[in-house]
């Protein structure tokens, strides 16, 4: 039995049909555990428990890191039971939270890791690595794969890993995310539309009050994102996978500089109403609040309980 954390991106079982209607029948063996919580993983684990798999920060469970006390537990966890510790860093390695890997922020190490995306910055590279004591039943050739190890993505792969592991690189990455990082939590204080920002170095996420969609429009509009194939701009984005959630995931890019990040945080602040505005302005049209033979009270609630101000709300309601 392996134990995963609830948010996980490799679900196993997805609660959530949106993920699984289709892929039938899931892999058994695998038991969803509350990410964070190590009561209920101390409590999920007996004597069939083989390992554990968590992503030390969420990417599309929504920028969710682990608690550093709960990686750390994790790790003493496994080691007292003879558990396997599975890092999923597809999302979270390879510099994106300012350190190599993201469990490195816990001064921790796993026995088994699955690394992709950033390993080949652009070219479809993934690995999966483990200690030598975890892989004594994978000897050499026992899993083969066809484009496995093939001398193109191995270069890509040691050339990002040569930049990447510099460390000028990544402390200009943890300089950079850190003054992102200040600005972007004062932001939360004092804006009606960022209730929280979260994540490690520059793998950002912003949850918003409003619709996600609405906000990554208004980014757009303002240039802060970055679309799909576009390189100029600094963020960016990919809805979560969650919608419901209102999460943003900014990823952005390694190579941004301070005075980037400063415009855009200027752009962000001075914006800010506008976008409440006209996020409630959308919510009410969609949602078709000014047309419905209701009280001004049921009205507001509804538009207030949607997260917009008392002020914004009553712009709208007239
Ligand atoms: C954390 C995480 N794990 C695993 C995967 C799946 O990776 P792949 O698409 O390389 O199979 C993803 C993809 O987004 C991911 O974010």
């Amino acid at each position: 039995m392996v134990l995963f954390m609830e948010g996980l991106m490799a679900h196993f079982q997805h609660k959530n049909k949106k993920y699984s209607n289709g892929f039938g029948p899931m892999l058994k063996g695998f038991k969803q555990v509350e990410f964070n919580n190590i009561k209920k993983l101390i409590l999920a684990i007996n004597k069939k428990t083989a390992g554990i798999m968590i992503e030390p920060i969420q990417g599309e469970g929504g920028i969710r890191p682990a608690n550093l006390s709960f990686l750390k537990s994790l790790r003493k966890i496994c080691n007292e039971n003879n558990i396997l510790l599975f890092f999923d860093e597809v999302q979270c390695g390879f510099g994106r939270s300012g350190k190599l890997f993201s469990h490195e922020w816990a001064k921790i190490k796993p026995d088994i890791m699955s690394v992709a995306k950033g390993i080949g910055s652009g070219f479809p590279l993934g690995a999966c690595m483990s200690t030598n004591k975890a892989c004594v039943a994978m000897t050499k050739g026992s899993h083969g794969s066809t484009y496995g190890g093939n001398p193109l993505a191995m270069s890509v792969g040691l050339e990002v890993l040569k930049h990447i592991s510099n460390k000028t690189f990544l402390s200009k990455v943890d300089k950079t995310a850190r003054y992102f990082w200040e600005n972007l939590k004062k932001l939360e204080n004092t804006s009606n539309i960022i209730s929280e920002v979260r994540g490690a170095g520059l793998l950002l996420g912003i949850k918003t009050n409003i619709s996600n969609i609405d906000f990554s429009e208004k980014l757009k509009k303002n240039k802060l994102l970055n679309d799909r194939y576009s390189s100029t701009k600094i963020l960016s984005l990919s809805n979560s996978g969650r919608s419901k959630n209102f999460i943003f995931n900014y990823l952005i890019k390694k190579g941004v500089s301070k005075s980037q990040i400063q415009n855009n945080l200027n752009l962000m602040k001075q914006d800010n109403n506008n976008w409440e505005f006209e996020s409630a302005k959308i919510f009410a049209k969609k949602k078709k609040i000014l047309e419905k033979n209701e009280s001004y009270e049921k009205k507001l609630a509804k538009m207030a309980r949607a997260g917009f101000s008392y002020d914004i709300c009553k712009k709208i309601l007239g």
